[in-house]
């Protein structure tokens, strides 16, 4: 009796039923551009049905009210501003209102403060928040061969969440079993930083937070020993190419014409803009997410420990500019498109539910946890922050996982 027969055909036609079903291809309607010359292979294919969820999630918030830039300035009103001080006290609510609706819009303001004193520095949501305002500050100022006058507020990135819904960080699971296979070189898994695709996982380190080569291709027909990448630096670059097609929802020929991925005379103008992407967010993650390990706790990282680091689709979120090219600066001028103090206080100290305050050093003496420290002479030049009352020990409710 041959009666393997029916089983494989109908397991045969399962699956193939699933690939077309389960796989998250792009089903028909497609619509497709051609943005080169005829033959060429230059044309960018997008799903209908996705640009229609994609329009609705990229609808960009109003500023909850225009503030007036008049009036005394936030540093001579409050005690603990160590980057906005030089906004109104109008500008400086609008902006707290701001991020509340960005970051925490069920929490609240008490997602960052302690809500009998909102100098303190006992939530480590607030010592995050003052980073990340120096970070988006950068953003805009520094990089706008990048973001150009578009620009990055938190939202870009947070969309009315705690953490954005896109990043990456190390990740070995499953690991190998040991012996000959203990360098499985993110091999064999589904690659979900690379577009999961089949291509090396874990390469997001080496290129966008260490600077490693990105550039594989000969420019020779032959070979003259003068590049040296093997199959595996090539694999891994085209994992990153994944990775930025995906998060930008894309094709390679966006950036690329195919005929020689290298040529960037030949290569559309975004590969440029992208180039400078790339540079931006090795600067992003390297100057400021890595710093901010010690405040985060083991929950807001990664098995191996290291912080949620950004990547394209952090800011993409699946389309080709984020939030569809509209501009969210207008109303943040003041807060976000100026560069205040860019100095960074030592994180490795921070102890959640006790830090008072978090400066850099020199600029404020930080009392330590006991409450004799109250005794603490305060620096002169800078605020006083109110000493540790041994009640405050006690970490306010953990805010909700997003
Ligand atoms: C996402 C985190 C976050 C949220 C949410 C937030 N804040 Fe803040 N808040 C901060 C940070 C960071 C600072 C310090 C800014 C600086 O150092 O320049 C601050 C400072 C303040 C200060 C100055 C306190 C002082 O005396 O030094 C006040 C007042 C304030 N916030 C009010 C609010 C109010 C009201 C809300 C809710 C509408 C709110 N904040 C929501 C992060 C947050
Ligand atoms: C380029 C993207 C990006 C921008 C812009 C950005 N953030 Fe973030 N933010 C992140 C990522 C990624 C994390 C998660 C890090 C982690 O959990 O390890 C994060 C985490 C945070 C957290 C910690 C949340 C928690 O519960 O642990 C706060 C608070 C925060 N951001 C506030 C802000 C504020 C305020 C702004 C604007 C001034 C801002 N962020 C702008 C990417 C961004
Ligand atoms: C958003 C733009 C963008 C997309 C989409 C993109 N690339 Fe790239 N690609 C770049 C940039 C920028 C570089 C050069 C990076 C550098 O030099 O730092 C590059 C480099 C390369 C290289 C190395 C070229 C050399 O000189 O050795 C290859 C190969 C490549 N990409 C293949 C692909 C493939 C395959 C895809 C689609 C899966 C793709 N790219 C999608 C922007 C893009
Ligand atoms: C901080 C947020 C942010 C991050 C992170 C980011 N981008 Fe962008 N990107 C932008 C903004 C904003 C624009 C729109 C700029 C404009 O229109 O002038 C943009 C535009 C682009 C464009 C040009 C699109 C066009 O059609 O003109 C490309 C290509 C691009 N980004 C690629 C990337 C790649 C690749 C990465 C990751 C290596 C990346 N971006 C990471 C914010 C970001």
């Amino acid at each position: 009796m041959k009666l393997w027969i029916p089983f494989a055909l109908s397991a045969g036609s399962l699956l193939t039923i699933a690939s077309f079903v389960g796989a998250g291809w792009d089903a028909p309607p497609v619509e497709t551009t051609q943005i080169g010359f005829r033959g060429t292979g230059m044309y960018i294919h997008r799903d209908v049905e996705k640009q229609e969820a994609l329009a609705v999630a990229n609808v960009v918030p109003e500023a909850p009210w225009e503030a007036d830039p008049a009036g005394d300035k936030a540093r001579d009103l409050y005690e603990n501003v160590q980057i906005l001080g030089d906004l109104s006290d109008d500008q400086f609510n609008q902006f707290m209102a701001s991020i509340t609706e960005w970051i925490a819009p069920e929490a609240g303001c008490n997602y960052c403060h302690n809500p009998e004193n909102l100098a303190s520095d006992e939530v480590y949501q607030k010592v995050v928040a003052r980073r990340m305002i120096q970070m988006t500050q950068a953003i805009n100022v520094d990089w706008q061969s990048h973001v150009g006058q578009v620009g990055a507020t938190c939202y870009t990135c947070h969309r009315g969440q705690a953490i954005p819904t896109n990043y990456w960080y190390e990740d070995t699971e499953p690991k190998p079993a040991g012996g000959m296979t203990q360098d499985r070189a993110g091999q064999n898994v589904v690659a979900k930083f690379g577009g999961n695709s089949s291509l090396p996982q874990n390469v997001l380190k080496d290129y966008l937070l260490d600077a490693k080569q990105i550039r594989v291709h000969s420019t020779t027909a032959l070979p003259t020993g003068t590049n040296l990448a093997g199959t595996k630096q090539t694999e891994a670059t085209w994992s990153l190419m994944m990775h930025m097609s995906e998060s930008l929802g894309v094709n390679c020929t966006t950036c690329h014409n195919s005929r020689a991925f290298n040529a960037w005379d030949e290569s559309p103008p975004q590969r440029v803009t992208a180039w400078h992407g790339i540079r931006l967010v090795r600067d992003i993650n390297a100057n400021y997410m890595v710093g901010l390990t010690p405040v985060f706790p083991a929950t807001r990282k990664g098995p191996e420990g290291d912080v949620f680091k950004v990547g394209c689709g952090t800011c993409h979120a699946g389309v080709q500019k984020p939030l569809n090219g509209v501009s969210m600066l207008q109303a943040y001028a003041d807060s976000l498109v100026k560069k205040g103090p860019m100095e960074v206080p030592d994180f490795s100290t921070y102890q959640p539910g006790i830090t008072q305050l978090m400066a850099p050093a020199g600029q404020t003496a930080t009392p330590p946890a006991e409450p004799a420290a109250a005794t603490t002479p305060a620096d002169p030049a800078v605020s006083t922050p109110p000493p540790a009352e041994p009640t405050v020990v006690t970490p306010p409710a953990a805010p909700a996982t997003p």
